[in-house]
This record gives structure tokens, C-alpha cells and sequence, in this order.
């Protein structure tokens, strides 16, 4: 497998490929400052970011990456202008609709985290069509948070524990939290080793709040459009620089 593809630079960060992290989750942040730097409406910003997210995704999977999670739209992003939302929708219809008709070649699993349910039937449907057909490929998995809020993943396990216990299909006596992560959005998907968050925000911004909980962070001052295969290298390194105690000394 070529790690480079030509016509590409080589990247110059020195992150060790053969020691990735599991899991590396993605908060693409800055797509409104890309755009207003250049003097162009925020949706521009959207559209460059759909595009540094293909690159970024594919060039996980290149590398062998095992999981990758992005926040696409928050359970908050509902408060932004009707045409910037009809905007961030109209790029996840198009990423889909490529997504899938390039599943056979691509082979990287796709799941959404997030109540999927105010999305219009069109663009669930396809989210529905893009799980189902992916759903037995091994390798990358791409999840994409969709009105995802990380309180609202931990209300939602809660209530569906609940309704287990209450149906005698669980023992609230017995509960483990790894027992509880397995009703989150993530479910069996380990939880992230490293989290990007781009145009440097230093906030979590209700992403993966339950996930988080060992993960490492790494920020940048790049806004989501820029982030290269270069900057995410500088990432892992930086995580591979890291001494991981989970709470040990
Ligand atoms: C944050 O930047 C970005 C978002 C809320 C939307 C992210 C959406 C995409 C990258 C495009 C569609 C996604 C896929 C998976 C195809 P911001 O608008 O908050 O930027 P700002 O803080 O500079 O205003």
C-alpha cells in the first residue's frame, strides 16, 4: 500500500505509523474564520471542511487507522442561520451519496452517533443506507456525530439502561461502566486515544464527554480547512510523546 500517493508532498512530522493510536476522535473547528479570512460566507468554509474531512478520513484509512470519529453537527448547531444549516446538510447529503457509491472500493465502516431523528427522511435514509451496507466491512471505521451532544449520549444510555432494568433485562445493582458505555452512541467502539480539536478552542464542546475520559488532547491553532496529513502526523507524534498512566503512577 503506497502511503503517499503521488502528486502529493511526503509529510515531514515524524510520527511512528507502525505505533498509531486506536481510536483518534476530531473536533473540525474554523470553518467560519477559514472563510472570513478570505472574505467569502461561512458555507465556503463548510464546503473546504467537507473537503479536508474526505482527505483526512482517506488518509486514516491509508495508514491503518482503526477508528475515526468527527463532529459534523451538535446537538447546539440547530442555533446557527437556517441557510448555514441547510448548508452543512447539503455537503453530508453529497459526502453520503459518494460515500456510497465508492463503499466497494473504500471499505471503511461508517455509523453515526447522534439522534438522527430531526434530520430530513432523505438524508436518514441515506445515513441508514451508508450503515447498512458498510456494516461488515473490517479496517477503518468512520463515525460521523449528527446532532450529537455528549449529555444528551449519556441521558439516552441512562434511559435505555432503565427501560432494561425495568423490563428485568438488567440489574441496576450490577451496573460496571463498561457495561453503561456499551448503551453511549459509540457502543462497542473503544474510546478515543487522542482528540484533535482544530482553530484553537480549548473546550470540549459537549463532544464525547463519557469517551473522553482518558483520552489525550492535542490542539491546534490551524483552522479546520488547513489541517493537512502533515498537521495530523504532528498530532500523533505528539501522542506518542505522551506517558498514558490511566490514573496509575
Ligand atoms: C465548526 O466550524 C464546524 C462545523 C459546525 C461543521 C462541520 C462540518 C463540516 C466539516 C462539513 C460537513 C461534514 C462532513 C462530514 C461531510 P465553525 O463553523 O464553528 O467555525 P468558526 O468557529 O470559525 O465559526
Amino acid at each position: 500500500m503506497a502511503l503517499f500517493p503521488k502528486k502529493q508532498n511526503p509529510v515531514q512530522a515524524e510520527a511512528d505509523l507502525t505505533r498509531l493510536p486506536r481510536h483518534i476522535a476530531i473536533i473540525m473547528d474554523g470553518n467560519g474564520r477559514w472563510a472570513k479570512k478570505r472574505g467569502l460566507p461561512r458555507t465556503a468554509g463548510h464546503a473546504a471542511g467537507a473537503e479536508t474531512f474526505r482527505t483526512i478520513a482517506t488518509y486514516c484509512k491509508d495508514i491503518g487507522l482503526e477508528y475515526l470519529t468527527v463532529y459534523a453537527f451538535s446537538s447546539e448547531n440547530w442555533r446557527r442561520p437556517e441557510e448555514e444549516i441547510g448548508a452543512i446538510m447539503g455537503l453530508l447529503k453529497k459526502y453520503l451519496l459518494e460515500a456510497i457509491s465508492r463503499m466497494e472500493r473504500d471499505r471503511v465502516k461508517m455509523e453515526f452517533f447522534g439522534d438522527l431523528s430531526p434530520l430530513t427522511p432523505e438524508l436518514r435514509e441515506l445515513c441508514e443506507r451508508t450503515r447498512e451496507i458498510s456494516r461488515h466491512y473490517e479496517g477503518c471505521q468512520v463515525n460521523v456525530c449528527l446532532n450529537y451532544g455528549g449529555r444528551d449520549d449519556i441521558v439516552q444510555a441512562a434511559r435505555a439502561f432503565a427501560l432494561d432494568c425495568a423490563g428485568g433485562r438488567a440489574d441496576p445493582n450490577h451496573l460496571t461502566a463498561k457495561q453503561f458505555s456499551g448503551y453511549l452512541y459509540s457502543g462497542n467502539v473503544p474510546d478515543p486515544d487522542l482528540i484533535i480539536r482544530t482553530s484553537g478552542e480549548l473546550r470540549l464542546s459537549n463532544f464525547l464527554l463519557w469517551q473522553a475520559a482518558y483520552a489525550e488532547f492535542y490542539i491546534t491553532d490551524v483552522l479546520w480547512p488547513d489541517f493537512s496529513r502533515e498537521e495530523l502526523h504532528r498530532a500523533i507524534a505528539a501522542y506518542q510523546s505522551r506517558d498514558r498512566r490511566f490514573g496509575g503512577v
